[in-house]
């Protein structure tokens, strides 16, 4: 592996420009083409960065080898590029989620991965987030039992699909949907947080009303091969102040999580995880220290929860033990890119900046999260349950 990574970026719309600035900033990265079918967007982001500047990958392709390439065109726009890099013999490629809008796409896209041999991640950010790294941890180390049931929904605020890529937006809404674009990331953070356990079946509604171009909304029941059943949404149509709504909640045979991971109107942002009374107080405060560790600052808690129906009768509730977040939460879009280096200087799919956080993201967890994505929509079209296999 040479001393720096030479790179580029395919697409430089609100993320590519992101992705091209973080690369750039890198200190073992090179950022040396970028490519847009925009030329000024192109010649913009080549001259901020010193960099060559292309409307045609085939041509920087042909120009310029690359350890790297990251691709960032619209959701529906990604196999073309990506084929292109792969083709182009490019060994570490970072696409964009969701995989693919088809699974035609999708297949092709997880062959010509897997035939090349090429490491192949996909951006599902929200797996550095710390307060998912902590919701994956508390599940995964059982502290909430069996996981039963679970509710995310993620809303976007109605400009994004009416005006947030200006020119582009129409385009780009219509050739993805709230499944593709919000509910991907949905449906990726599931499978993490509950791994091994994956879907198994699928009913979902849409509507189609407001928006014309693309659907307003879908709603959707996932069931695990566990047992256990998720409800997730994503609705386009929501007049409200904030750019996005996200909300998670997952309750166990012995706990519940809470998650306001981007609050709405009314609501704090927060995460507080009720544990199971099997936990004693010294595994609590082991839990802690080591969630402390991967970067989520929660406060380990023994309280004596406000009295329900059941304590109120028996004169007195007992003391009960949770985790609760505190402070800013970290993240953000780029919040991958670092491991993602980090596993390619290092040579390994877990590289030393990502232990006890579960894999970093690939091609097979683009192509079964397209797989679930295109189950809920086809679901929604004929009105009956689909299975996946
Ligand atoms: N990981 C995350 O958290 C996250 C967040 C937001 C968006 N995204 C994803 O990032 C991707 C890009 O989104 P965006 O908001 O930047 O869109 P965008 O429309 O702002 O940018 C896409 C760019 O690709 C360019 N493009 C299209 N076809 C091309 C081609 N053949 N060759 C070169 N350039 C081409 C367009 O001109 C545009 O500049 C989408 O798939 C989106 O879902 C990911």
């Amino acid at each position: 592996m040479p001393n720096k990574l030479k790179a580029g970026v395919i697409g430089l719309g609100i993320l590519g420009q992101q992705h091209a600035e973080f690369l750039s900033n890198h200190p073992t990265v090179d950022v040396v083409a970028v490519s847009d079918l925009r030329q000024s967007a192109a010649e913009q982001v080549a001259a901020k960065l010193g960099a060559a500047a292309f409307t045609n990958y085939d041509e920087m392709f042909k120009q310029h080898q690359f350890d790297f390439v990251v691709v960032a065109t619209p959701d529906h726009l990604h196999r073309a590029p990506t084929l292109a890099a792969i083709a182009a013999g490019v060994p570490n490629i970072l696409q964009e989620k969701p995989l693919a809008t088809s699974l035609a796409d999708a297949d092709a896209i997880y062959n010509a991965v897997e035939r090349a041999g090429t490491r192949f991640f996909i951006d599902f950010a929200n797996r550095a987030v710390p307060t998912d790294i902590a919701t994956r941890y508390v599940i995964q180390n059982g502290l909430l039992g069996r996981m039963v049931y679970g509710e995310a929904r993620l809303d976007d605020n109605i400009s994004v699909p009416t005006q947030m890529w200006g020119a582009r937006t129409k385009d780009f809404a219509a050739g993805s949907s709230t499944a593709h674009f919000l509910l991907s990331h949905v449906v990726d953070l599931l499978r993490w947080y509950f791994a091994p356990a994956e879907v198994t079946d699928v009913y979902a509604i849409s509507q189609q009303t407001v928006l014309g171009y693309t659907p307003d909304l879908y709603d959707a029941f996932l069931t695990f091969n566990s047992g256990l059943k998720v409800r997730v949404k994503a609705e386009w149509i929501k007049h409200m102040d904030q750019l996005v709504e996200f909300y998670l909640g997952f309750s166990g045979s012995e706990g519940t999580l809470i998650y306001n991971k981007a609050p709405g109107f009314g609501v704090e942002r927060g995460w507080r995880a009720n544990l199971s009374a099997k936990l004693s107080a010294d595994a609590l405060l082991q839990h802690q220290a080591t969630l402390l560790e991967l970067g989520a600052n929660v406060a380990a808690k023994v309280h004596r929860p406000a009295p329900t129906a059941g304590t109120l009768a028996a004169g007195g509730g007992e003391t009960a033990l949770a985790l609760e977040h505190t402070g800013e939460v970290a993240g953000g879009t780029m919040a991958l890119v670092g491991p993602i280096i980090d596993s390619i200087l290092e040579s390994t799919p877990t590289p030393a900046s990502w232990q006890q956080r579960g894999p970093l993201p690939n091609h097979i967890d683009g192509l079964r999260q397209a797989q679930i994505v295109m189950a809920i929509i086809e679901s929604s079209q004929t009105g009956q349950p689909v299975s996946l296999k």
